[in-house]
């Protein structure tokens, strides 16, 4: 039975966040298989623990639904977007780390407004996940392209310059 107190924003974000978990490991699934058809082994057991990450962040919003009395319906999963490279499949990922950031921090946000520590708390954790995620990915990418990233782009105020002040002092 749903709490009393439930926010309806709430169970909003979270069956939103399931989906786009979910369609994640569905995604980074796809690409580790890809990978390994292609013979690139390394990048295809990183993103197998990747598959893990994003599992583990699906397992964790079912556990949270599951205490609010919720019962998970995520029902659309995004199509998995293919690519002819590793950068291409990359670049895909990191538009699809964006977006769990962007939802990640809406939530935050809401439940900061709203007075809902613990919820606060549970979307804040996931949103230094994906931040840290999305930031990594970024890394790979510049690795694999071998430069700065200087023609890679973010919306404004994303973590690209805190990417960069962190590479500086390193
Ligand atoms: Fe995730
Ligand atoms: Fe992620």
């Amino acid at each position: 039975m749903l709490a009393a107190h439930t926010d309806q924003r709430v169970l909003g974000y979270l069956g939103r966040a399931l989906s786009l978990e979910l369609s994640a490991v569905q995604l980074y699934s796809t690409q580790a298989r890809l990978l390994s058809t292609w013979g690139l082994a390394e990048p295809a057991e990183r993103m197998q623990a990747e598959v893990q990450e994003e599992l583990g962040h699906a397992n964790r919003i079912i556990e949270r639904m599951l205490a609010f009395g919720v019962a998970p319906g995520a029902s659309q999963l995004r199509p998995v977007k293919l690519g002819r490279s590793l950068a291409e499949l990359l670049e895909n990922n990191l538009l699809f780390e964006r977006e769990l950031v962007g939802l990640y921090r809406d939530a935050t946000t809401h439940c900061a407004r709203a007075g809902q520590h613990d919820d606060r708390l549970f979307f804040e954790s996931l949103l230094n996940d994906e931040q840290t995620h999305h930031d990594e990915l970024m890394k790979w990418l510049e690795e694999l392209k071998g430069h700065t990233g200087s023609d890679l782009t973010l919306p404004s105020g994303t973590s690209r310059t805190r990417h960069l002040r962190r590479e500086r002092r390193s």
